[in-house]
């Protein structure tokens, strides 16, 4: 096993020698710009982590863990053009510096080169990792559209956020560390239990950046804060504030998400007290404690030496508590 560090170190170099740019520019200068902008490589850190807790060599695993990466920045461009976000990684996103057909068609092509990745593995692991990723990437989509769905809902419950955050996010994780035991070609069992363990953290993942979507710290988070609230997303701090709100809070909070206005500092502010005092800010904290630590009791069925646990348990702290 190597360090986490050492798998982001690996994963950028490999990244740097096949990021390259070709005609036309006006379709790869976006890609390599997305891929470049730096990003905490944590589905790709997972695939090549995942492949060693298992026996196997990380080198073999790069292939699987740049196609995840890949279609993880494809999502995140289509994912600022749904959510009209201005900043990624604390720069201009792509539809920003570009425009939307830009950012639609870049965002295409690299869906298409992650599947071509796989395509360097032969017989059962091509298509075990072609399958999990084709099921995986439809239910991205599910979850995307559940997401835009809720914006103009206004009786979304947590059992369905939940459900919508899974396909979302969580798959993607669960996903990446499914590819690294295939590639390493452990059992079933640890495929599906090292799934179960990625999908949730990767809960716990969402439930954090929601979080940070509202309290983080501008200058460090890379992201428009307030972004969620502008767009009236339901996240789990307007679910959790309609729970435990007065009735008043309650009226005046739905009344909030339902107007768009040209200048929305005062709904930001408005509702970041009212996530404050109805106390969904504190409840947060613990619904993200809460999967995390399931995720780790999955970790307890797994027959691993207890030092591959503890990596995985660290790994899992750090996100609970990261600031961007
Ligand atoms: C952002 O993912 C999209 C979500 C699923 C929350 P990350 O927070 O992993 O983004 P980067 O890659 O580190 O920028
Ligand atoms: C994004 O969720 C999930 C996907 C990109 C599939 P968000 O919309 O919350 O992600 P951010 O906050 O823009 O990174
Ligand atoms: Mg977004
Ligand atoms: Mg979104
Ligand atoms: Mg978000």
């Amino acid at each position: 096993m190597h360090t986490i560090s050492d798998y982001q170190r690996y994963f950028l170099e490999y990244l740097s020698k096949k990021t390259i740019t070709k005609e036309p520019k006006n379709l790869y200068e976006p890609i390599s710009y997305i891929l470049n902008l730096g990003g905490k490589r944590l589905r790709p850190i997972l695939v090549l982590m995942a492949s060693e807790i298992f026996g196997g060599d990380y080198k073999k695993a790069l292939d699987a863990a740049l196609a995840i990466e890949v279609f993880h920045n494809f999502s995140l461009i289509h994912d600022d053009i749904m959510d009209d976000a201005p900043l990624r990684r604390g720069k201009e996103t792509v539809h920003e510096k570009w425009d939307i057909n830009t950012g639609i068609l870049s965002g295409d092509a690299m869906l298409i080169n992650a599947y071509q990745l796989f395509e360097n593995y032969e017989g059962d692991t091509f298509r075990e990792l072609a399958k999990l990723f084709t099921k995986t990437a439809i239910e991205v989509c599910e979850g995307q559209q559940y997401d835009i769905d809720f914006e103009t809902r206004d009786d979304v419950t947590i059992p369905e956020y939940i459900q919508m955050i899974e396909y979302k996010t969580a798959v993607l994780v669960g996903a990446a560390m499914s590819m690294g035991a295939i590639v390493a070609n452990a059992s079933e069992d640890c495929r599906s239990s090292i799934y179960d363990f990625g999908k949730l953290l990767g809960l716990a993942f969402q439930l954090q950046d929601d979080y940070l979507d509202a309290f983080g710290d501008p200058k460090t988070f890379g992201k428009q804060v307030g972004g969620d609230i502008i767009e009236n997303k339901k996240t789990i701090l307007y679910l959790k504030a309609l729970e435990f709100a007065s009735e008043d809070e309650q009226k005046q909070l739905r009344e909030l998400f339902s107007l768009s206005p040209n200048d929305p500092s005062q709904k930001i502010d408005t509702v970041k007290d009212l996530f404050e005092t109805t106390g969904a800010k504190d409840k947060t904290r613990l619904e993200i404690e809460k999967y995390t630590n399931k995720a780790f009791s999955v970790l307890e069925t797994l027959s691993i030496t207890e030092d591959k646990k503890a990596i995985l348990k660290s790994f899992g702290e750090q996100l609970m508590n990261r600031s961007v």
